[in-house]
């Protein structure tokens, strides 16, 4: 009778599909109200010699039996970890997506370009401060606390009297205290001026200085380097022409424009229709701001122009807003 409970228990454990079915089983045989449990209770009312007897192969069967359970209940067990770990499978080979590669600002690439190019053409590139003295500023350019041209540059004055630079024309002067004649150098950097922000007016913008002092150094000497300077930048022959410009500065003073090179210079909304877009101020350098800062202007004489690195990316890339340039927003910054 033992015998045969174990034999068909076993062919049942063998038969079951989850391990709750397997449970079952357990509990029906081996559990502690069991059909093994009710037999060793009976075993209580046999005689002695017997008693042992079935005891022994009770204890066999239940063995058996328990590591029958335990048998079927592993295999239920690898079977389930592997279906998890077929679900969980990475393809570890999978070539990865790779990293967003940042860029450069397009203001910095266009300083970068503009400075290749002057450096090629012999100039030093320098730097200066941007919190400067009133002398460097506005003195050393010729223009005193009374005169009326401190009104066109709207100036952060800063405690103790010095100011932050509202151009970079002051890093010239630095360069001319600093170095001999003959002199060519660029002085890119940011600027600042009280301004209302707009879409064309921003407080923080970046302009980029050039000047060279040498003996006989003319107008025409100023449009080759600019022109020079323009057809670098655009790719193209542009077109310029030269406009009267004040500057305390320089003298004679221009504004250099270029041909529109929307339009070609028949009109259109860039231009307002004049078929000419303002660029590039510039001039020969004033005598009194060469004797300023130690130059003898009988010997010496130079041009000065300044570039608005802002300006000139916005019409690089026809961008219509100056504010986006500071933005930080990286849906305008990823196109560069
Ligand atoms: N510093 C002038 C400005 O910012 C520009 C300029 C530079 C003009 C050099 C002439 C020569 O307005």
């Amino acid at each position: 009778m033992l015998s045969e409970l174990e034999a068909s228990t076993l062919a049942r454990v063998e038969k079951t599909q989850t391990q709750d079915e397997l449970e079952a089983i357990r509990v029906e045989v081996l559990g502690r109200k069991g059909t093994l449990a009710g037999i060793s209770r009976e075993m209580g009312k046999l005689p002695p010699t017997e008693r042992a007897d079935l005891g022994k192969q009770l204890n066999a069967a239940k063995q058996t039996l328990e590591a029958a359970l335990e048998a079927r209940k592993a295999e239920f067990e690898s079977v389930a970890l592997a279906k998890r770990l077929d679900g969980e499978w990475v393809d570890l080979t999978i070539p990865s997506p790779g990293v967003r590669l940042g860029s450069l600002h397009p203001i910095t690439q266009i300083q970068m370009e503009i400075e290749d190019l002057f450096r090629s053409l012999g100039f030093a590139v320098l730097d200066g401060p941007e919190v400067e003295t009133e002398y460097h500023n506005f003195d050393a350019l010729n223009i005193p606390a009374d005169h009326p041209a401190r009104d066109m540059q709207d100036t952060f004055w800063l405690e103790g009297g010095n100011l932050l630079r509202t151009h970079t024309s002051p890093v010239q002067v630095r360069g001319m205290e600093r170095f001999e004649p003959p002199l060519r150098m660029i002085a890119p950097g940011r600027v600042f001026r009280n301004e209302t922000v707009d879409a064309s007016h921003e407080h923080t913008f970046y302009q980029l200085e050039g000047m060279m002092i040498d003996r006989h150094v003319s107008v025409g000497n100023l449009i080759y380097f600019m022109k020079t300077l323009l057809t670098a930048i655009f790719h193209k022959e542009v077109t310029v022409r030269l406009r009267p410009g004040y500057f305390p500065f320089v003298e004679p003073g221009f504004e250099l424009d270029i041909r529109c090179l929307i339009c070609g210079g028949t009109g259109c909304a860039v231009c307002k229709q004049s078929g000419w877009v303002e660029l590039l101020p510039c001039g020969l350098v004033n005598p009194k701001v060469l004797r300023m800062s130690g130059i003898d202007p009988e010997k010496w004489n130079g041009f000065a122009f300044g570039l608005g690195l802002t300006r000139l990316v916005m019409m690089r890339y026809g961008i219509d807003d100056i504010r986006w340039l500071q933005s930080g927003d990286l849906r305008f910054l990823r196109q560069f």
